[in-house]
């Protein structure tokens, strides 16, 4: 992903197509490419779902939306305020259609002709209002339902734990022939705590949650958690544990006991079309994995939530909405996630692993940033290697 990436900047094209960038990258990748194209003088077409990086990067918005592409010009916020609007007349547009179709049915008219008459009236309409006629006067097609996309998750509240609910005391890991990635770690969790864990890619951040899960065991040191714990845990590789030949609905059912239209219910509850219940899971896109892998995750009823990249196949609508869920529940999360807007909105503290170890930085986000790119400086512009150490005076012991 970096090579690929590394080389089209490199190249200067006139036009820049990036499809998904900060998908594989990590945050530090994420901010610095971030803050190149923010002076990208030339063309430059994005498909992303990481709206901090809409927002900062982009001038003008195409949205595909009805099958068709709609302009609007400024940045994501400008777009999403302006859709509002837009979604609003739209739906008065509809109605008025459907109810001028209802009256002319009402009169003996079949369906079929009153809607092409309703076409026809609606081309006479614009024509009307038209000052110049430029384009042919083939019949108005009818205007669709506006789509109702809202999505909402929840994740249940757990009962409050007394801390120390989940730590790694004294913890030094390596895989089996590896380096040391990890030495003497002392990091813990309570119901309270919102953290994210920033790195570079590689340098060992999902390991770290997965001796947190005891997934892994430390090869010094040890895991300690509450007795009662219950942990919910989001993979990075979210979908590869789910049976493939399972549909979702069965997954579920077979995993928790489950009736089947609570199964149902419960994969809608995280935005699962319904037709995609009943396929294989295996025929699921990344991001309808991603949802079976949410849903799940909450019918454990975790009291600490641990999510490895959780926005990675989701779109944005859900990244806002797993933003709120975090926000309303009264676990503790602990996350790794380049998504910047994530971050903010879910106000984690931000952990850096680095050294072998995870500590916290003091400061927010923006000191983050500011810090980063100072220690990346412009000679970095040509490559993405952004795994620079940061001064030790901003992290505590
Ligand atoms: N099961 C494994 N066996 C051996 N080595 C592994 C295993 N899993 C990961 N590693 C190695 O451990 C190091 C840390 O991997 P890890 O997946 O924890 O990094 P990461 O910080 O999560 O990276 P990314 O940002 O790409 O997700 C890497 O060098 C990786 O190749
Ligand atoms: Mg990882």
């Amino acid at each position: 992903m970096r090579v690929s990436l590394a080389r089209a900047l490199f190249l200067e094209p006139t036009l820049l197509l990036l499809d998904e960038p900060t998908n594989h990258l990590d945050l530090n990748a994420v901010i610095w490419l971030d803050n190149y194209l923010q002076t990208w003088k030339k063309t430059l077409l994005v498909v992303s779902h990481d709206q901090s990086f809409l927002n900062n990067i982009c001038t003008d918005i195409i949205h595909l939306d009805m099958k068709k592409l709609f302009y609007y010009k400024g940045n994501f916020i400008l777009f999403k305020k302006m859709y509002v609007q837009k979604r609003k007349e739209l739906i008065k547009e509809y109605e008025q259609q459907e109810k001028q179709i209802r009256e002319m049915k009402s009169q003996g008219m079949s369906k079929e002709k009153a809607e092409r008459q309703h076409s026809h009236k609606a081309l006479k309409e614009q024509s009307r209002k038209r000052v110049q006629k430029d384009e042919d006067d083939e019949p108005q097609e009818l205007l669709e339902k506006p789509r109702e996309y809202i999505v909402k998750f929840r994740f249940p509240n757990p009962p409050y734990l007394s801390p120390p609910v989940l730590g790694l005391h004294d913890v030094t890991f390596s895989y089996a022939g590896g380096k040391v990635l990890l030495e003497k770690v002392n990091f813990g969790l309570d119901m309270e705590s919102r953290v994210a864990v920033v790195g570079p890619n590689g340098i060992g951040k999902s390991t770290f949650l997965n001796l947190l899960k005891g997934e892994l065991s430390p090869s010094k040191g040890e895991l300690r958690k509450s007795p009662r714990l219950r942990i919910g845990k989001f993979d990075q590789h979210s979908g590869e544990h789910l049976f493939p030949d399972d549909t979702p609905c069965e997954y579920l059912m077979k995993l928790f006991n489950l009736p089947y239209e609570k199964s149902r219910r419960q994969l809608g509850m995280f935005g699962l079309p319904s037709y995609a219940h009943t396929i294989p899971i295996r025929d699921l896109s990344g991001g309808q994995k991603a949802r079976v892998a949410l849903a799940e995750l909450t019918l454990n009823n975790p009291d600490i939530l641990i999510l490895d990249e959780p926005t990675n196949n989701l779109d944005i609508e859900s990244i806002d909405a797993l933003a709120e869920a975090i926000k309303s529940y009264q676990g503790g999360v602990i996350l790794v996630s380049h998504d910047e807007r994530l971050i903010r909105e879910t106000d984690c503290e931000l952990w850096a692993l680095e050294k072998k170890n995870v500590r916290k930085f003091n400061g927010d986000f923006d000191d983050y940033r500011e810090k980063l790119l100072t220690s990346l400086g412009e000679a970095l512009v040509h490559n993405p290697s952004v795994a620079a150490d940061m001064d030790d005076d901003e992290y505590d012991d």
